[in-house]
């Protein structure tokens, strides 16, 4: 419906396209190659593969979306923990598991990695009951289990609900650098401007709790390659993590502390 904030932005849309064409004296041939760049988007994207996000990516809309969203959302000195782009490769309905499990299953590693910490309201510190977080990130060989035929389903996802305590604690992977898809319309996009397709090492989390804003955000592992040029452009200062060594545990080799801070609505 034409509602006033679409009658605006749709204006604002068509005079910035138009200007983009004008000043650029785009010709029928270079405007067919868009075209073309945004159809195959469309024929490519299905359940495991997310072409037309990636494609915003590339170009960085999704992280200045999230930084604009996250700046409206921000109202106050003390911060909650910050946001990051989704990404292409979410999924619903990932398994619930209780607190200290694994997401991992099948793969043999030297890089466990034993998570935890506290979700707490950023204003007052209270523990926050009843946060779902909802994590998932790729195996040692970069691929999401989407994209992996020899992954089990649902590999490396999980859902945590935090008790009374606001803790929780799970096992993961220490997280590896790995391109993103770059065999399609965003890796033409990287390949026409000389860049890389690399992300660093990331763990992606969404966290929901009754009464608070949703936080969409990644962590990223200090040691990684990419934080200076992450080819979607999601890295921020307060997500880079250090993944210490673990001693005496024999279910990890690397321990990660993070405590998340949610905002009321
Ligand atoms: C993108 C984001 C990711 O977290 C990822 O793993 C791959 C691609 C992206 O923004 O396109
Ligand atoms: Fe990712």
């Amino acid at each position: 419906n034409a509602t006033p904030r679409v009658r605006k932005i749709a204006a604002s849309l068509i005079q910035h396209i138009h200007d983009f064409a004008r000043e650029n004296e785009i010709t029928i041939d270079e405007w067919l190659v868009g075209l073309e760049l945004m159809n195959e988007a469309g024929r490519m994207s299905n359940d495991r593969r997310n072409e037309g996000q990636l494609l915003c990516d590339v170009f960085g809309l999704e992280s200045l979306v999230d930084e604009i969203t996250y700046k409206l959302a921000s109202d106050a000195k003390d911060e909650p923990t910050a946001t990051a782009i989704l990404g292409p490769f979410w999924r619903e309905e990932a398994p619930q598991k209780k607190m200290g499990e694994t997401i991992v299953s099948g793969i043999e590693s030297k890089d466990r990695t034993w998570m935890h910490g506290t979700v707490a309201d950023f204003r007052t510190g209270s523990p926050v009951e009843g946060a779902v977080l909802d994590v998932w990130h790729t195996a040692p060989n970069g691929l999401y289990e989407q994209q992996d035929p020899d992954q089990p389903e649902y590999n490396l996802r999980g859902r945590f609900t935090t008790g009374k305590d606001g803790k929780y604690d799970f096992y993961c992977l220490k997280p590896v650098p790995y391109p993103i898809p770059f065999d399609g319309p965003a890796g033409k996009v990287l390949q026409a401007l000389d860049r890389h397709p690399y992300r660093p090492a990331h763990i992606h989390f969404i966290l929901t709790a009754p009464g608070y804003k949703p936080i969409v955000t990644q962590l990223f592992d200090r040691q990684s390659k990419y934080l200076e040029d992450d080819a979607v452009f999601a890295v921020k200062e307060s997500l880079i993590m250090d993944f210490k060594p673990l001693e005496g545990n024999p279910q990890a080799e690397f321990d990660l502390e993070m405590d998340f801070k949610m905002a009321t609505f």
